[in-house]
This record gives C-alpha cells, sequence and structure tokens, in this order.
C-alpha cells in the first residue's frame, strides 16, 4: 500500500474542482484517496455522498438528482443530502435502518474550487490573503490529471536542484544547476518554509509576462509547505511584481493525482493577460509532469535508505520527516 493510501491523509481539505464545474442539480463524480464520489449543487449548498449505492453498488452519479435527492438508477431508491436511504419503490412501508445509507462528507467552496474532506479534519484550508487584496488577481490556471503520486508532486515543489535539467526550455539555466541560496526555516508539525534563489534564463515569453530583461537572470522564490500537499511559492520579480503561485496535488489514487493549481498576481488583465500567462506557464509545467510521470511512485517515507540524496533534498526530506511522524503520531492515538 502507498503510504498516501493511509486513512490519516482522509483527514484534511483538497480542492477537487472548479466550482464551476458544479452546475445545479446536475452529478459530478471524482475519486478522492480512492473513494469515489458524487457531487451536486442545491440551492447553493454543494452535496457530497459515496457514488456507490449501498444496495448493489450501482454509480448514484448515473441517477437522477431531484429536490435534493438523488435517485439510483437501478432499483430507484432515493437518497437524502446526509445519504440516508428515504424511499425504496418497491417497498411502501420502507422503514430505513442504519445499513440504508451512504457516507455524506464535508465540502466548502474557496478561492474558487470546492473542497472536500472525508473524516474530520486536522488542519484547515490554508489561509491566502490576497484573495481579500484588491492588488491582487486570482487566475485559475490548471486542472489537470497525472499519473503520478501526491509525494513526488509535492517533493518537485521542493526540489531546487531540477530546473537546470527539467526546464530547458522554459527558464531553466543548464550552466547554473547550483542553487544560489537554500535556506530552510521549520515553522510548526504541519507547515515549513524554504527560502531560495536560482540563477535562470528569461525567455522572451517570460521577460514580456514579467517586465523581466531577457536573458540571464535570477528568481528568488518563496516556498511554503502545508500539510499534506499543498505548497504556496511566493515569486518576486525584479520589475516589483508579486506571483504567487499555488499548487495542489489532489490525490486520486495511490499513483494519480489532480493538479489544481491558482496564481495571484499584483498586475492587471491589460499588463498581462491571463490566457498568456497560462500558455507560457503550462510550458513549465509540461516539463515537471514528463518528468514526474517517469518517477516511481512509492516513496520511501520511513526509512529513507531505499534512495540516495543530496543537499538539495532536504526541503523533500523535511516534508517526508515531518509526515511520517504526524501518522506515527495518529497512529498511536488509536490505540
Ligand atoms: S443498486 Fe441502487 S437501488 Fe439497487
Ligand atoms: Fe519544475
Amino acid at each position: 500500500m502507498l503510504p498516501n493510501s493511509h486513512e490519516f491523509f482522509r483527514h484534511f481539505w483538497y480542492p477537487v474542482m472548479p466550482s464551476d464545474m458544479l452546475k445545479k442539480d446536475s452529478p459530478q463524480t471524482f475519486t478522492l484517496l480512492d473513494e469515489p464520489l458524487v457531487l451536486w449543487r442545491h440551492e447553493g449548498q454543494t452535496i457530497v455522498l459515496r457514488d456507490r449505492c449501498c444496495h448493489r453498488s450501482a454509480k448514484l452519479s448515473c441517477g437522477t438528482v431531484q429536490n435534493n435527492t438523488i435517485r439510483c438508477p437501478y432499483h430507484g431508491w432515493v437518497f437524502d443530502a446526509q445519504g440516508h436511504c428515504i424511499a425504496i419503490p418497491q417497498e411502501s412501508q420502507f422503514k430505513p435502518s442504519a445499513a440504508h445509507q451512504v457516507p455524506a462528507y464535508q465540502s466548502q467552496e474557496r478561492y474558487g474550487y470546492i473542497w472536500v474532506t472525508l473524516a474530520e479534519p486536522i488542519r484547515h484550508i490554508p489561509d491566502f490573503t490576497e484573495e481579500q487584496e484588491a492588488s491582487f488577481r486570482r487566475i485559475p490556471c490548471f486542472y489537470e490529471r497525472w499519473q503520478t503520486s501526491a509525494f513526488r508532486s509535492m517533493e518537485n515543489e521542493l526540489d531546487m536542484a531540477h530546473f537546470s535539467f527539467v526546464h530547458t526550455t522554459t527558464f531553466g539555466a543548464e550552466a547554473n544547476p547550483i542553487p544560489l541560496a537554500l535556506n530552510l526555516t521549520d515553522i510548526d508539525p504541519w507547515t515549513f518554509h524554504l527560502h531560495a534563489k536560482l540563477a535562470t534564463l528569461a525567455p522572451e515569453a517570460q521577460a514580456k509576462n514579467t517586465g523581466m530583461p531577457q536573458g540571464e537572470s535570477s528568481r528568488t522564490m518563496n516556498i511554503t509547505w502545508f500539510m499534506p500537499f499543498i505548497v504556496r511559492l511566493d515569486i518576486t520579480y525584479d520589475s516589483g511584481l508579486q506571483h504567487v503561485i499555488i499548487n495542489c496535488s489532489t490525490p486520486i489514487t495511490g499513483d494519480q493525482i489532480q493538479v489544481v493549481q491558482f496564481h495571484y498576481r499584483s498586475d492587471s488583465e491589460t499588463d498581462v493577460s491571463a490566457q498568456e500567462l497560462i500558455d507560457f506557464e503550462s510550458k513549465i509545467i509540461a516539463e515537471d509532469r514528463n518528468i514526474l510521470e517517469i518517477l516511481d511512485p512509492n516513496v520511501d517515507l520511513y526509512t529513507f535508505q531505499l534512495e540516495a540524496h543530496m543537499a538539495t533534498d532536504r526541503p523533500g526530506l523535511m516534508m517526508r520527516k515531518k509526515l511520517a511522524k504526524a501518522i506515527q503520531q495518529y497512529e498511536a492515538k488509536k490505540v
């Protein structure tokens, strides 16, 4: 079993789909941590149930939403928003029992996405204060399914050594593989901070969308990791532009993730259009995806001995240590 199939991970919030994908009374599906979900919206509320009828396992998402209930497509059982079966058409005297229900899950809408947790959450959704600041705009950038684990994706976000080899067609400077600065600050059991400076190359498209000169340059990054699978990347360019990238790796299964990425920028649509930004950033994340999909999704969270390491791996190893410790403490509390 991959460690990210551990039930510990059910106790966190994950963005599962953009809010505008969820239309009124029209069921949508998402698989979160191997749990098939059906979601629908009713009078501003989002309802999330297990997408598996408790009778003979039919997908409720193939049924019909009516008056905030969902009717199973197989034998017509009707479930309310809490997952209770409230009607069986074949039994006029039906009295529900505890077995006649499917699990219901908590949801919230934040930052333009539906967030779901599968168990009592240990942490709240991180606060991104730019959301309330008039000087920032939010740009929803990517909602993509990748064949990798959330661990590998997060470690890649924290890996300051891959740019020169992976981002060769965008901003990586092949001649300068050594980070100019790399400082790690532990914040609390669920968070740490990484400050890094890298030698980079600004291609024409990036020079245009950041106000930087084209060619040799540097990139200062302040990165915050939020347990388990969210990274916030703050980039300040010499032009003064502030650019925040929120990267969430929502685990679908142990070896598949939904990449949910949105940005905040301190410029305006007339300075740089959202589409121009997405066009450039899509080349960068395609480079990441190509490498991540050839890695083994399994990560050695506990011994660190199954892979060799180097100095720039420290942020990723700090993430592994924090996760391993939190899982151990979670296990200890259950006993
Ligand atoms: S499988 Fe759903 S009602 Fe029978
Ligand atoms: Fe990358």
